[in-house]
């Protein structure tokens, strides 16, 4: 099954505090969504990339996308597709508007942040593995360290969970296409904050897979300052 990826990068970032969308500020000369394709380009089983920018920046992603092709990928034409697509006001319908241009071809769909742009190929293929394997849906993830409390709206705990089920939750998250596509259509649900969680209303058993601290999101000024370090250590 062929495999597309979908990388959601429409968000203003405003955490971030930075002078332009998140998935276009610079980490050691490279924009966030440069470091991400480069990733994704380097994992063999990537047949087709969406990238998902805001309507501002088509023009600026679409080069970003070139670049990276030209830069690493010898395949053409027929082996690789590309589309930009303009993302939508939330993170659900900037991934629904890169389902909108997938079709028959594509298999299986990853959906990727940009925002974790260090996200290595590897990781990309373990996900795939586990979709290759007959799991209709397949989610990285890495224990938990701290303790996690739910509270009520009055700040007083309610619960404690056991850490040793936990699990904090990364991307790519990995469907079979029609098990996304339904689920993105079915549940209506608007506390969902990822695509495994539409997909979990809908009833499919979704496997966790080891996650990787590269793959950490980059939210704020620490978290790239912090990646940048660790890139120059390497
Ligand atoms: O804001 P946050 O970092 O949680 O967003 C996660 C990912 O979703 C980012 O890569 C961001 O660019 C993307 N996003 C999007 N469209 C939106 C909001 C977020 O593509 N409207």
């Amino acid at each position: 099954m062929s495999v597309a990826v979908v990388v959601v990068a429409a968000g203003s970032g405003a955490r971030l505090g930075a002078d332009r969308p998140k998935a276009f500020v610079e980490m050691a000369g490279r924009t966030l969504l440069g470091w991400s394709l480069e990733q994704i380009l380097a994992s063999a089983a990537v047949t087709h990339i969406v990238v998902v920018a805001p309507a501002s920046h088509i023009v600026h992603a679409r080069d970003v996308l070139d670049a990276a092709v030209m830069q690493q990928q010898p395949l053409t034409g027929e082996q690789l597709r590309t589309h930009v697509v303009p993302g939508g006001a939330d993170r659900r319908a900037s991934v629904a508007a890169g389902l909108s241009v997938l079709d028959e071809r594509d298999g299986i769909v990853l959906v990727h942040d940009a925002a974790r742009a260090l996200a290595p190929p590897a990781l990309f293929d373990r996900v795939v593995d586990g979709l290759r394997s007959g799991f209709g849906a397949v989610i990285p993830a890495l224990p938990v360290v701290d303790t996690i409390k739910r509270v009520d709206a009055a700040e007083i705990v309610v619960e404690t969970p056991d850490r040793e089920q936990l699990r904090a939750v990364q991307t790519p998250q990995g469907f079979v296409r029609e098990v996304l596509t339904h689920a993105h259509d079915e549940v209506l649900d608007e506390a969902v904050t990822d695509d495994a969680g539409l997909v979990e209303r809908s009833g499919t058993p979704i496997h966790v897979v080891p996650g990787d601290a590269w793959a950490m999101k980059i939210t704020t000024q620490d978290d790239l300052g912090y990646l940048a370090w660790r890139l120059q250590q390497l």
